[in-house]
């Protein structure tokens, strides 16, 4: 995983076991991913017994029990709870996930999760990394820089050349409903950060959810760009890098399937030059 200002060698350390909390019964185990830039530390896992018959169902009420009743050092994202906003996406059993619509009783390490994100002795605990391969700011928040740059980059915006009509620019019901399954994207970045394409060439290749993006403007029947946007995205690396592994469509929350766009913009690419 990229880090920002790791110390020289720096290796995931076994952190900190906090304290079942009194009288409970129903524990469930969460081992949690612990980086603080500023105290020159390695990366630690920290080890923390949450009260289940005190918590809500879901990973981002455990992570918010364990802040308010636990450990309030503890650093992640989070504001819709219901699965809109996309801020608090993260590796949840090695696999990338919202935490608010993961349920705790759902975290299962998948058959074909990354071997360095699994541990080989199950012991039942729920293992929480950030999102693989960005570089870190803190815990359990990555760094998305260079995602939003990149999603930016398309230029996700309504584009024409006739004049602006007195009221609204029309479509008919078909050609709105060509947009579905490409507006629901709600930029959390699980698909982008589960690509191994983008974790070798993510500052060439523009990754899974700016290609949707793109796509999306690329078949908006009110846009009136498409030549000049094929021409951005014709590219060894910023489209041709995606070489149809198919994990963005397998982790995407919302159920979007990035490569069936990708493979999409890549036969607009070839109709446009017979
Ligand atoms: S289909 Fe393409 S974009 Fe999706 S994970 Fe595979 S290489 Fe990446
Ligand atoms: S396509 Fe899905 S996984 Fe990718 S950013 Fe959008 S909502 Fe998230
Ligand atoms: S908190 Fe908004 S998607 Fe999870």
């Amino acid at each position: 995983m990229a880090q920002f200002n790791l110390p020289k060698n720096s290796q995931v350390t076994e952190g900190r076991t906090w304290p079942a909390p009194d009288g409970a019964r129903n524990l469930q185990t969460f081992r949690i991913y612990r980086w603080n830039p500023d105290d020159g530390k390695n990366p630690r896992i920290d080890t923390y017994r949450v009260d289940r018959d005190d918590c809500g169902p879901m990973v981002l009420d455990a992570l918010l029990w364990i802040k308010n009743k636990v450990d309030p050092t503890l650093v992640f994202r989070r504001s819709c709870r219901e699965g809109i906003c996309g801020s608090c996406a993260m590796n949840i059993e090695g696999q990338n996930a919202l935490a608010c619509t993961m349920g705790i009783d759902e975290c299962k390490t998948p058959d074909n999760a990354l071997p360095f994100l699994t541990r080989k002795d199950k012991d039942g605990a729920v293992r929480i990394y950030p999102l693989p391969h960005m570089p870190v700011l803190k815990d359990l928040v990555p760094d998305l820089t260079n995602f939003y740059a990149q999603h930016a980059s398309i230029e996700p915006w309504l584009q024409t050349e006739t004049p602006a009509p007195e009221k609204e620019w029309k479509q008919t019901p078909e050609d709105r409903a060509r947009l579905d399954g490409l507006y629901e994207c709600i930029l959390c970045a699980c698909c982008t950060t589960s690509c191994p394409s983008y974790w070798w060439n993510g500052d060439k290749f523009l990754g899974p959810a700016a290609l949707l993006q793109a796509y999306r403007w690329l078949i908006d029947s009110r846009d009136e760009n498409t030549g000049e946007r094929l021409d951005g995205l014709h590219d060894p690396f910023r489209l041709y890098r995606c070489h149809t592994i198919m994990n963005c469509a397998n982790t995407c929350p919302k159920n979007l399937n990035p490569a069936k766009a990708i493979a999409e913009i890549k036969k607009m690419m070839v109709e446009r030059e017979v």
